[in-house]
This record gives structure tokens, sequence and C-alpha cells, in this order.
């Protein structure tokens, strides 16, 4: 049985977490989608709002559960009897972080592997932060995250516009 965790911020999750998502999930018996509830970040959307988000955005995938965790990735990779952790990889610039992320993982737990994907070609240029950027400013997120997800990011923005009025 191999159980694998991918983990992320997903604030918010785009197409490209989502396809990552989709081919980790043929590969594996289980995959567990590690939702970082971190409060040093201040993420746009809560940890409960970006499980729900995943939950819906990947329902009708059955081998994935979507839960957040707090603290070191490695716990939450042992607490869930986890022998693997899937990252997507996008560029080269992606390469330099996530092999110190692997290689620190593997010094804490050995029995715990990395394994990349690498992104899908329409998905490369993708990430959280430009797809916040574009929203912030009224542009179309259409094509970056599923319909639900860009309700989401709307209410969200209409909440903070009123907030600072
Ligand atoms: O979507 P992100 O922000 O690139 O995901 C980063 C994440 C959540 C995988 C990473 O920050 C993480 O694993 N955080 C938990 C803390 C931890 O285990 N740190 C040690 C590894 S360097």
């Amino acid at each position: 049985m191999i159980r694998a965790i991918y983990p992320g911020s997903f604030d918010p999750v785009t197409y490209g977490h989502l396809d990552i998502m989709k081919r980790a999930a043929a590969l594996v018996d289980e995959l567990i989608v590690g939702v970082l509830n971190n409060n040093a970040k201040t993420p746009l959307f809560s940890a409960e709002e970006r499980v729900r988000m995943l939950k819906d955005a990947m329902k009708d995938i059955e081998n994935v559960k979507v839960l957040p965790f707090e603290g070191l990735l490695i716990d939450f990779a042992k607490q869930m009897d986890a022998c693997m952790v899937i990252r997507g990889l996008r560029a080269i610039t992606d390469f330099e972080n996530e092999l110190k992320m692997a290689q620190t993982n593997h010094k804490l737990s050995p029995k715990v592997e990395t394994v990349f994907l690498t992104t899908s070609l329409e998905h490369a240029y993708l990430s959280s932060t430009v797809v916040k950027e574009v929203a912030c400013f009224g542009g179309d997120i259409s094509q970056f995250v599923p319909k639900s997800v860009e309700k989401m990011i709307q209410e969200k923005m209409m909440e903070k516009e009123s907030v600072h009025q």
C-alpha cells in the first residue's frame, strides 16, 4: 500500500496543483493532500477554506483525502503512515528550494522519499501568487482556477474591499 502526501499552501489551489494531484493519485494507492496551517504566514484563505476548496475540486477522485497539517511535514507524513512526499517542479527556479526541502526531509526521516512530478507545460508559469495578483486588479482568473475557487477569490476580494472602505 503506497500512501503519499502532496503538501502545500494552496492559497489558492490552481489548475497546476490539480494537474499534479490527479497525476499523483493515479500513481499511488492513497493520496493525502496536506494543507499547511501556518500561523506565521498570513494567507488569503484560512486553512479551513483551503481544505474546503480542495475537497470540492478533488471530489471526483476516490483515492484522495484532504487534511490540514501544522508543524513539520515529516511528522505529518509519519502520523499518516505515508512513505512518499510528492512535489511539483515547474522550472529551474523551483529546483533549489525543492532540493533543500527534500534533502532536509530525508535527513529527518530517510524512510520518506520525495518524488517530483514535472508540471505540465500549459501550467508551467502558474502560481497562487500570480492568481492573487491578477484577481486583486480585477483580471480574469478563469483559466487559472476552477469556477468554485474563482467565486471564493472574488468573494474574498469583495470582503477585503468592504473592510478597507
Ligand atoms: O505550496 P508551498 O508553499 O510551496 O508548500 C510548502 C510546504 C508546505 C511544502 C513547506 O513549507 C512545508 O513542508 N512546511 C512544513 C514545515 C516543514 O516541514 N519544514 C521543513 C522542511 S524544509
